[in-house]
């Protein structure tokens, strides 16, 4: 480990820093005899008094921010003289930020947090607030961009102007649709940050999903581009070739992600590749270039304040897509006359019929029903179509119950199903055995909640798909009434024994919440009912977020040494960046 702590020039402008913690107190009570485990404690150029591990520990950090103690200590909530205690300087942000993430606002400090971890729900308190403000920023950068460098005004620009400009290429293929959908947000993302145009790629004249989903004006294809690109003469003419330059971010040891200055490459079409959820785009807040560094946080918020970051990927989707008219048509069809529903539940069961996850959700959904009027429409959505019988006998004693059945539809994108469907079992235990189009009449028809998404699974909670689905509600409620866009709720819903070893199985980046999955996170939970970051955090600058060792391993190969508690050591990844410089080679194609 690093000593980074002490070090003058690492610290200036790492935000991180200023969260301090002045003092530490670990006190525990023969913690190895009655079975509290061990603590393990990663110090970090820390000034310790520590003196004995085994049995009374007391350990006294003084030491100006708080990630200097890894606890992992087993918590024991029955168990309350074996408990870490913490004090705050309440003078500073960490408090501040500290507060947020208790669960009990009231009472003192010392009171709080003595577990040395937290439960998800004492982790999504902070998100309670919702996201508001920061997202109608996020919307007015979105829609200045776009006005400005959407394809209306790029395509009419003059041959000189035109030439010089820049273009990010979106692409993605029909695989799921939650992944697929992050690369196109990722690249979108990426325009706004570098202020290049966005061109979503065709397949055969194609769009991804095109039969289900339409793409506003405001892109370019690449055949058009490729058109203008001729028509302006930017090659014979002004020099320019219609060169694009890739970089693929499942290569770790080669993508330039954190390392690369993207405002300063010339290429007119940049490719960020493999690009499949939503911490791509977010690398760029740890990228070593602080031009990089502020446009991406300009943009997504800074890491360290979970509670004030945008719902981007949502307002991206707000301007980009919409349902076509035969899914809107199935979608106003499962409605039935009825109002947008209140509250949504998404679970991904991927065929087991697990009755604590039902459990789970049924109290979620309880606890947020409580908060309207009577008898509350609920969408259900799941790839598995036992869980409606086991969960809708329960839900219509409060409840209006729909669901997008679809072979009771008449409207008939099933005549025009083509290749995807061909073979219903394909891919059938990981999206279920309805046809493909299911999926976007169900995620359109859920994107349509006012209230509440719930998301809940047989495992991992709150894939890619539940996350687009919330953030888009997010997005259109408040689009309709922007005073009313903070009730907005975006909840995980998780049965007790998914969280017996803490959050330690959501290991899979897209599941939102895998950056709290480390020792930070309570093992023998009850059921949770948790609010969820509309915008699934890439790093660990949390109060309660902390890497798994897999992660730990994972970013070292992007150069990223992680402290257990979630500190990216800076000098690492500078040094990390300049010895791979040499190696590198993004891959560049002519295309004209
Ligand atoms: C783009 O779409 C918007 C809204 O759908 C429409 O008002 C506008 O006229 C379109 N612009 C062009 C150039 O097609
Ligand atoms: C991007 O465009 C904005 C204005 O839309 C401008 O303020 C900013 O300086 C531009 N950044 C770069 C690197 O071109
Ligand atoms: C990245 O994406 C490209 C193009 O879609 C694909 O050919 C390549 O196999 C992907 N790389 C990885 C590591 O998945
Ligand atoms: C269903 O999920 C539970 C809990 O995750 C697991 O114990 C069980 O083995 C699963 N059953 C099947 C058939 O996958
Ligand atoms: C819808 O399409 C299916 C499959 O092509 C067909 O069997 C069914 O009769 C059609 N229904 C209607 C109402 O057209
Ligand atoms: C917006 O919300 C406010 C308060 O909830 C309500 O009074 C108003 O009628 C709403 N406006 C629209 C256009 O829905």
């Amino acid at each position: 480990m690093r000593g980074g702590g002490g070090g003058g020039t690492t610290a200036v402008g790492w935000r991180r820093r200023r969260l301090s913690l002045l003092h530490w107190f670990l006190i525990s009570s023969s913690a190895l005899t009655t079975g509290l485990g061990l603590f393990i404690l990663i110090v970090r150029s820390a000034a310790i008094d520590a003196q004995d591990y085994s049995s009374t520990t007391l350990v006294h950090l003084h030491h100006h921010h708080r990630r200097e103690v890894v606890v992992q200590a087993t918590p024991d909530r029955n168990n309350p003289e074996q408990e870490i205690d913490i004090a705050l300087n309440s003078e500073d942000e960490a408090a501040e930020e500290a507060r947020g993430a208790d669960v009990d606002n009231s009472g003192d400090e010392k009171k709080k947090n003595r577990k040395g971890c937290a439960t998800v729900e004492e982790m999504g308190e902070i998100f309670k607030k919702g996201f508001r403000d920061e997202s109608l920023r996020a919307r007015q950068i979105i829609h200045h961009h776009f006005s400005l460098h959407g394809a209306p005004r790029v395509r009419s620009l003059p041959p000189k102007e035109f030439c010089e400009h820049g273009f990010v290429l979106a692409k993605a293929s029909e695989a799921g649709f939650g992944n697929e959908m992050y690369k196109i947000l990722t690249a979108a993302a990426l325009s706004v940050m570098l202020n290049r145009s966005l061109i979503i790629g065709q397949t055969r004249g194609k769009y991804p999903f095109g039969e289900y989903i339409l793409y506003s004006n405001l892109s370019f294809t690449l055949n058009e581009v490729k058109h203008l690109w001729r028509m302006n003469h930017c090659a014979t003419k002004y020099g320019r070739h219609l060169v694009m330059r890739i970089d693929d971010f499942q290569k770790p040891a080669r993508t330039e992600v954190l390392c690369g200055n993207w405002k300063e490459w010339g290429q007119p079409i940049i490719w960020f590749q493999n690009t499949t959820d939503a911490v791509a785009a977010q690398f760029f807040l740890k990228n070593i270039h602080p031009q990089m560094r502020k446009t991406a946080s300009d943009l997504f918020g800074t890491p360290e304040n979970l509670q004030y970051r945008p719902n981007v990927f949502g307002e991206l989707m707000r301007v980009l897509i919409s349902p076509s008219q035969t899914v809107e048509r199935a979608v106003s069809w499962a409605l039935g006359g009825r109002h947008n529903p209140d509250i949504v539940l998404h679970m991904r069961m991927l065929m087991n019929r697990s009755v604590r996850a039902v459990q789970a959700a049924l109290q979620c959904i309880r606890k947020s029903a409580a908060k309207l009027s009577s008898r509350p429409i609920i969408v259900v959505v799941s790839d598995t179509p036992s869980l409606l019988e086991d969960i809708k006998p329960k839900l219509v004693e409060f409840s209006e119950v729909i669901h997008f059945d679809f072979e009771h539809f008449e409207g008939n994108i099933t005549e025009k199903k083509g290749r995807l469907n061909s073979n219903l079992n394909f891919r059938a235990k990981d999206w279920g055995p309805a046809p493909r189009w299911v999926a976007f009449v169900d995620f359109f028809l859920a994107s349509r909640a006012k209230h509440a998404v719930i998301t809940g699974a047989q495992r991992r909670v709150g894939t890619t798909y539940a996350q687009l689905i919330a953030a888009l509600a997010a997005a259109y409620q408040l689009a309709d009434n922007s005073s009313a866009g903070s009730d907005f709720t975006y909840l995980s819903s998780f049965q007790s024994n998914l969280l017996s070893e803490g959050l330690k199985n959501q290991i899979g980046w897209g599941h939102v919440w895998n950056r709290f999955a480390g020792p930070l996170s309570c093992s023998e939970q009850t059921n949770q009912c948790a609010f969820t970051p509309v915008l699934p955090p890439a790093w660990w600058d949390g109060l309660w977020q902390s890497p798994t060792p897999r992660d730990v391993r994972r970013m070292e190969a992007y150069g990223i040494r992680l402290s257990q508690l979630g500190t990216v050591d800076e000098d690492y990844l500078h040094s990390f960046c300049v010895s791979n410089k040499k190696k590198t080679t993004t891959l560049t194609v002519t295309l004209i």
